[in-house]
């Protein structure tokens, strides 16, 4: 379903790999703003009353992902959201055009060097990165870079803070808001 919304309405979602900052900065744009945020991952998280590693573990990846569709459609159907994805949920197609019809996509790029710094502070709540050796990361990391190129408009994250990283999207927003309107 494609809605109505005009180009201000439309709940903005964010997308990027895991630990990018999506939440962190979703969260603040959302708040100069003066709009709900929403986290996806949350949504689940609260649902289940646990931890997304111990959701992976209980009750399958298969599970999460379903949970991870359902909720990203019931959001990106409401105006005025600003939505941050968790790192997998572009993988089903769905999700992608939903998102992609219905609100604009923002893409948190990250280097592959700057991201491996982080991912001591990941790993033990991402279970898509346990156990796996630094290879299979990095082939998984150029893989979603892939899957992350449809989007609106993007922006690598590298040495940036987060309230530069925000006062940046507020700004291409308000210019898009002007050409469009
Ligand atoms: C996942 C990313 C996580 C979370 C889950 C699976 C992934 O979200 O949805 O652990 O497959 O990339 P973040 O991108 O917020 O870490």
């Amino acid at each position: 379903m494609v809605n109505e919304f005009s180009m201000r309405e439309k709940s903005i979602v964010f997308i990027g790999f895991m630990g990018v900052g999506k939440t962190t900065v979703a969260q603040l744009v959302a708040k100069k703003l003066y709009r709900d945020f929403i986290d996806i991952d949350h949504e689940i998280e609260q649902e289940f009353g646990m931890p997304t590693t111990d959701i992976f573990e209980k009750f399958g990846e298969a599970m999460f992902r379903q949970k991870e569709k359902e909720y990203v459609f019931k959001f990106s159907e409401q105006p005025l959201k600003i939505i941050a994805l968790g790192g997998g949920a572009f993988l089903q197609k769905e999700i992608r055009e939903q998102c992609l019809d219905n609100n604009i996509v923002f893409y948190l790029d990250i280097s592959w060097d700057s991201w491996k710094d982080r991912l001591h502070m990941l790993v033990d709540s991402r279970p898509i990165l346990q156990n796996k050796p630094l290879e299979d990361i990095e082939e998984l990391f150029n893989e979603r870079k892939s899957m992350y190129e449809e989007h609106n408009s993007s922006l690598n994250t590298d040495n940036t803070d987060v309230e530069e990283i925000a006062n940046y999207i507020i700004d291409s927003l308000k210019l898009a808001w002007e050409l469009y309107e």
